[in-house]
C-alpha cells in the first residue's frame, strides 16, 4: 500500500497507460479519478477498480478544454476531498506524416490535447496543491519521442519535446512549494495509440522495426509504465524531481 491515503487524478485513463497507472495506484491504496473524454471505457474502468476493491470515480473530461479542466479538479475535491497527485497522462498521436506534409488542423489538435492540456492542469491544479500546503506530485507522460525522435512523427514528437521543458521548469518553479514534477517518457508502447504509429503498411514489420530498436527486445508495457509511476508518486521518490525517466529498455542510449 504504497500510495495508502492519497488522491490521484490520472488523464486518459480509460485507456492504455493512464488505464494501467489507475488501476495500479488503486492496488496500492489511492482513490483514483479516472478521468477521459472516452466516459464509457472511464467507467468500466472506475466500475472495475471497485469491484476489485478499490477506490475510483470515472470523469467525462476533454483535458483540452479549459471549464471542463477546471471542473475536473473541482469534482476531485467534492469526491475525494483533496489532490495528491496528478497524473497528465492523455494525448493523441498521428500516422506518419512528413512534417512540411502535415495539416494545420492536425498540428493544432496535436499542440491543443498534448501540450495546452498540460498547461491547464497547471493552472488549475497547482492553486490546489498550494491551499492544501503539503506538496504534491505531478507527472507527465511524454515519450521517448522527445528525447531520440524517429522520422516521419516530427509534429506528435515536438509536443512532446514541448513538455519537456514544461516539466523541467515547472520543476524549478514548484520546488520552494515541495511539488515535484517529473516525465515519464515510455518507447513505443503496445497501446491503442501504437496503431496510429505503425501506420497503414504491413503491421508485422513496422511492429518488428519498432522492437528492432529497443535493446531489451520488446514494446512497453502499461504495466510497465505503472510501475515507474508509482515510483514517482511515492514517498521514495520525493528527491527526485525534474526527471525525464525513460521507460524504454535501453532506446535511447
Ligand atoms: N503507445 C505508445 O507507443 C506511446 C509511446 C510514448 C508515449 N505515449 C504516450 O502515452 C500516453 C498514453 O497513451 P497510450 O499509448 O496509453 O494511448 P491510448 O490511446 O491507449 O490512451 C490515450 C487515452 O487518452 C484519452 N484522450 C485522448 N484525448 C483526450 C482528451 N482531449 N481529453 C481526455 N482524454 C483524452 C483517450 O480517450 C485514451 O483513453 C500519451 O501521452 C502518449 O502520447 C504513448
Amino acid at each position: 500500500m504504497r500510495l495508502k491515503n492519497k488522491v490521484a487524478i490520472v488523464t486518459g485513463a480509460a485507456s492504455g497507460f493512464g488505464e494501467g497507472i489507475a488501476r495500479r495506484f488503486a492496488q496500492e491504496g489511492a482513490s483514483v479519478v479516472v478521468a477521459d473524454i472516452n466516459y464509457s471505457n472511464a467507467q468500466k474502468v472506475s466500475s472495475e477498480i471497485k469491484a476489485e476493491g478499490g477506490k475510483a470515480e470515472a470523469l467525462n473530461v476533454d483535458v483540452s478544454d479549459n471549464l471542463q479542466t477546471k471542473s475536473m479538479f473541482d469534482n476531485t475535491i467534492k469526491l475525494f476531498g483533496k489532490l495528491d497527485i496528478l497524473i497528465q497522462n492523455a494525448a493523441i498521436g498521428m500516422k506518419p506524416t512528413p512534417f512540411a506534409e502535415t495539416s494545420e488542423d492536425e498540428f493544432d489538435a496535436l499542440f491543443k490535447i498534448n501540450v495546452k492540456s498540460v498547461y491547464l492542469g497547471a493552472f488549475h491544479g497547482i492553486p490546489i496543491f498550494r491551499k492544501q500546503g503539503h506538496g504534491g506530485v505531478i507527472i507527465n507522460t511524454i515519450s521517448t519521442a522527445a528525447l531520440r525522435p524517429r522520422p516521419g512523427l516530427t509534429a506528435y514528437n515536438s509536443t512532446k519535446g514541448a513538455l519537456v521543458t514544461m516539466t523541467k521548469g515547472l520543476s524549478l518553479e514548484l520546488a520552494p512549494d515541495k511539488i515535484r514534477v517529473n516525465g515519464l517518457c515510455p518507447v513505443a508502447g503496445d497501446t491503442a495509440m501504437l496503431e496510429d504509429f505503425l501506420g497503414d503498411g504491413p503491421r508485422v514489420e513496422a511492429y518488428s522495426r519498432f522492437v528492432s530498436t529497443v535493446p531489451l527486445g520488446r514494446l512497453s508495457t502499461p504495466r510497465d509504465m505503472a510501475n515507474a509511476a508509482l515510483y514517482l508518486s511515492s514517498d521514495e521518490a520525493d528527491f527526485i524531481t525534474g526527471v525525464m525517466l525513460e521507460v524504454d529498455g535501453g532506446r535511447c542510449i
